[in-house]
């Protein structure tokens, strides 16, 4: 079993008498994309689907997190079904036939891609990239994008007071980069709403609930309590958040800055897992390194101890690692 299906077992709801008896699960037989398959009860029709190698692109999914069927991306047609089911979250039943890619699938995943990459800047996410060109997605058929909002302005914005649609655009959620803070960047005109930071920061893994989305419809955008900027929140800077989000809407500083100035190239990274120095629980690191310099830090989601999570010392605090001793002679002359 690999490494994410056991993940996905360990997060199937337990029954009390599950653990009081230590049985099995009872094994439930469907058919996907006309092949059976025989997966514990409980599991999701995407799991059973990757444990046959059939993928299926998600957005809001994450094995270490509760489903919150944000995005739809994932949909796949169940016989005798009226709509299409989100197979992120929808568990596999007895004589269940799954269709993975029909037309219906196709059509569906192809509209969601128009709509977000419509209004929302994709452009570090190369997966997202890549799904337009599969599905044929043509998200400039509802005109240029609408130039971006300004700093605050989207924010501000009260729920039942729109202002109508300007017709020569689509309609985006762009605006500046929010940065109040030195360890990372929110760059909401990224984001897709898919909520994975804000159970990640809440009851998923961090139960800080220093963000949540706000407002409604097309303004609604994930925020802290009343706006206030990071460092006057309840954010206790795990960087939790940013290990979650699939588009780079929340991102280290370093990696940001990097990106700006066109250094950050994965391709010539490396990494190395470790062991973090900083306590007892010895959260595992991985450390990925530019150039023997270290560019940022995460945590394996497979890994037991952390499912990917860190505290700020292990997410940010190895900057001490490049700091240089000044030359002999230089300063109070220490090495
Ligand atoms: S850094 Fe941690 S505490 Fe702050 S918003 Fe992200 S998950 Fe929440
Ligand atoms: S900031 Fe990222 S993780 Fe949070 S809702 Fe937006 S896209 Fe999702
Ligand atoms: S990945 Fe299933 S609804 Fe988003």
């Amino acid at each position: 079993m690999t490494a994410i299906a056991e993940l996905v077992q360990l997060q199937r709801p337990t029954r009390a008498t599950d653990v009081n008896r230590r049985v099995a699960p009872r094994k439930v037989r469907l058919t996907i994309d006309g092949r059976e398959v025989s997966v514990p009860d409980g599991t999701s029709i995407l799991a059973a689907c990757r444990m046959i190698g059939v993928e299926i692109p998600t957005l809001c999914f994450l094995e270490t997190l509760h489903p919150v069927n944000a995005c739809r991306i994932c949909v796949v047609e169940v016989e005798g079904a009226r709509v299409l089911v989100p197979s992120c979250s929808r568990t596999v039943e007895e004589g269940m036939v799954v269709r993975t890619d029909s037309p219906r699938v196709r059509h569906s995943r192809k509209l969601v891609l128009e709509l977000l990459a419509s209004s929302v800047d994709l452009s570090a996410t190369p997966e997202v990239q890549a799904w337009i060109d599969e599905y044929d997605a043509k998200p400039d058929r509802f005109g240029p994008p609408a130039p971006a909002a300004a700093a605050g302005a989207r924010a501000a914005a009260q729920p039942g007071h729109h202002e109508p649609p300007d017709p020569r655009y689509a309609a985006t959620v762009a605006e500046p980069p929010t940065i109040d803070n030195d360890l990372y960047v929110r760059d909401y005109a990224k984001c897709i709403l898919c909520y994975k930071c804000v159970e990640a920061c809440g009851p998923d893994h961090q139960n800080t609930f220093a963000i949540a989305v706000a407002g409604r419809g097309f303004d609604a955008h994930i925020s802290t309590e009343f706006t206030v900027p990071l460092p006057d929140s309840a954010c206790v800077y795990c960087g939790n958040c940013i290990a979650v989000c699939p588009t780079g809407a929340l991102m280290a500083k370093t990696e940001f800055d990097r990106r700006a100035a066109g250094v950050w190239d994965e391709s010539r990274m490396t990494t190395t897992d470790t062991i973090c120095p900083y306590c007892g629980v010895g959260c595992t690191l991985t450390l990925h390194v530019d150039d023997g310099e270290i560019v940022k830090a995460t945590s394996p989601l497979e890994n037991a101890i952390t499912q990917g999570n860190l505290c700020i010392k292990g997410r940010f605090g190895w900057r001490f690692v490049g700091n240089r001793a000044p030359p002999a002679g230089n300063g109070d002359g220490r090495r």
